[in-house]
């Protein structure tokens, strides 16, 4: 017997929310991959971003619009007509568009713009009315919803429902809920305010108290049929509601959940390690479905149960999010056929052109390392998405010298803008003696944030990938690379983050990547 399943929707903010938390900038090329990703992948809504934050922000939403195939597109707009129609300007050109405009209920949010009550409820009759009459689909968001008086915030769903809304939206701005209220909180909803029935509830938890996930399960088993999300659960603070988390949720206990959605999960693991390539935002080794060891079986005990059968410690296959069952090893006499194929696998589809770029820095990373694992093919992957414009400063050549006595000392050639330029600085540390060396060669007053290591795979001949987060007068740049000597790869990474930095400063309007925007600034 089969059984109907009610549909959940998957709103992805990642592209919003998630790129909103401080050093998650993506670029405009990153922002539309990751957009195609999820697309491809069966979200039913993608925040693409919040146009009148930046000019960038802007021409990212317009073009994600333009291209989407299946999904809506959705930017986000706060409560006043010049955003709502900065908003209506970038989604319009999608098959599909969304505005989604907010405002904040709660007492403390209502003290920002200096509104009383019903000033307010004015105001949010006005705004999503002007959204309704540019857009058939709209999404209205009372921020602080869980921290909102009770009576306030039916009076406003109510308002927002008459004044055209097709989706209310409840968040969790800051992680205060907990499950049960959180369910509460949406079926009460529905049950008391009119009209209630004829929209779709959403829910859009953060993860402070780490309940996003079980808040945000515990809102669609009260009727909310709208999940809002991130891939990892990226976002300010502690992040938002994992999307991988909640789609397997509802697919691994569908018994007690019985809830669809339209995601091909298959595709979870490949978007997760775009997402933190692009973000710069490690997957924490733990993390539920995508961590590295969300799969590995390591004690004794443990694997001896998997070897008699996969499900004693599996509750869900490592294929059916993408992972495959061996990690195939490569080496140094696979062919180009066996390299496409093994990419292909991996969820990076190259033309010709790309893949002899690949096969050339694979040939010459087998010569190095005897075993080329999965992960190191992803790292080398990772290792060239750059294109020419932010190829100005190349590392053509690095030694560093070594030893119990510091300072150590870094010896590097750099080609700046095609010219070799070469110099020899000293640090505390090879790392810092070879940052030294590329100040020295390339002055600059980026300032950095981060500075982070990760060995591929096992063993000493592991290749790193390190990655590199810089700021500039609030522009934030990410760099990553890979390498299985550590320097080097600290070396092109702080180079490619400079190269970000770079270009982000000349091509873009001055303050184009840097939010601009305020709360105060509702009306
Ligand atoms: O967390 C929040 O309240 C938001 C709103 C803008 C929807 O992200
Ligand atoms: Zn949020």
């Amino acid at each position: 017997m089969t059984t109907q399943k009610d549909h959940v929707l998957i709103f992805d903010t990642t592209l919003r929310d998630g790129e909103q938390s401080p050093g998650a900038t993506m670029s405009h090329s990153e922002k539309l991959e990751i957009a195609e990703l999820l697309d491809d992948m069966g979200v039913d809504i993608i925040e693409a971003g919040f146009p009148i934050a930046s000019e960038g922000d802007f021409q990212a939403v317009t073009e994600i619009a333009k291209r989407a195939r299946n999904a809506v597109i959705c930017g986000l707009s706060r409560a006043n007509f010049k955003d709502i129609d900065r908003c209506w300007e970038a989604v319009r050109h999608a098959e599909k568009p969304r505005i989604h405009t907010f405002i904040g209920t709660s007492p403390l949010h209502r003290a920002i713009p200096n509104l009383d009550k019903d000033q307010m409820a004015e105001r949010i009759h006005d705004t999503v009315t002007h959204a309704r009459n540019l857009c058939d689909n709209v999404q209205w968001s009372p921020m602080d919803a869980t921290r909102t008086e009770w009576d306030y915030l039916c009076r406003v769903v109510e308002i927002a429902i008459k004044a055209g809304a097709t989706t209310i939206n409840i968040p969790d701005t800051v992680g205060y809920t907990a499950p049960r209220e959180s369910a509460d909180l949406i079926r009460r909803l529905i049950a008391e305010v009119p009209g209630a029935n004829e929209v779709i509830f959403a829910t859009h938890c953060h993860n402070d108290l780490g309940m996003a996930t079980a808040n945000a399960l515990a809102a669609v088993e009260g009727g909310a049929r709208q999940i809002e999300c991130t891939i990892n659960g990226l976002g300010e603070r502690a992040g938002n509601t994992a999307l991988e988390e909640v789609v397997m949720a509802m697919k691994v206990r569908g018994d007690i959940m019985p809830f669809e959605t339209g995601i091909q999960t298959q595709k979870l693991m490949h978007i997760s390690r775009r997402v933190s390539t692009v973000s710069g935002f490690a997957v924490q080794y733990n993390k539920a479905i995508v961590g590295k060891n969300a799969f590995a079986h390591e004690s004794g005990i443990h694997q001896d149960g998997m070897l008699k059968n996969a499900e004693t410690f599996e509750i869900m296959r490592p294929e059916d999010i993408g992972l495959s069952e061996t990690n195939i090893v490569m080496g140094k006499h696979s062919g180009r056929a066996a390299l496409r194929s093994k990419l292909k696998e991996l969820g990076f589809d190259l033309a010709d052109n790309q893949l002899n770029d690949v096969f050339v820095r694979f040939k010459a990373l087998a010569d190095r390392k005897k075993e080329v694992f999965e992960d190191d093919l992803i790292a080398l992957m990772r290792d060239q998405e750059t294109g020419e414009e932010y190829d100005r400063i190349k590392v053509k050549f690095l030694r560093v010298i070594c030893g119990t006595e510091a300072p150590q000392s870094a010896d590097l050639t750099l080609s700046i803008d095609g010219k070799d330029q070469q110099t020899t600085a000293q640090g505390d540390g090879p790392v810092d003696a070879t940052f030294n060396a590329v100040k020295a060669l390339f002055p600059h007053d980026a300032r950095l944030q981060l500075y982070q290591v990760h060995a591929v795979t096992e063993g000493t001949d592991a290749q790193a990938t390190v990655s590199v987060r810089m700021e500039e007068q609030g522009r934030i740049a990410t760099g990553q690379a890979a390498d299985t000597d550590t320097v080097v790869a600290s070396a092109k990474a702080y180079v490619n983050a400079l190269n970000r930095l770079l270009v982000r400063r000349e091509k873009s309007d001055p303050d184009s990547d840097v939010k601009q925007v305020s709360y105060k600034d509702a009306g």
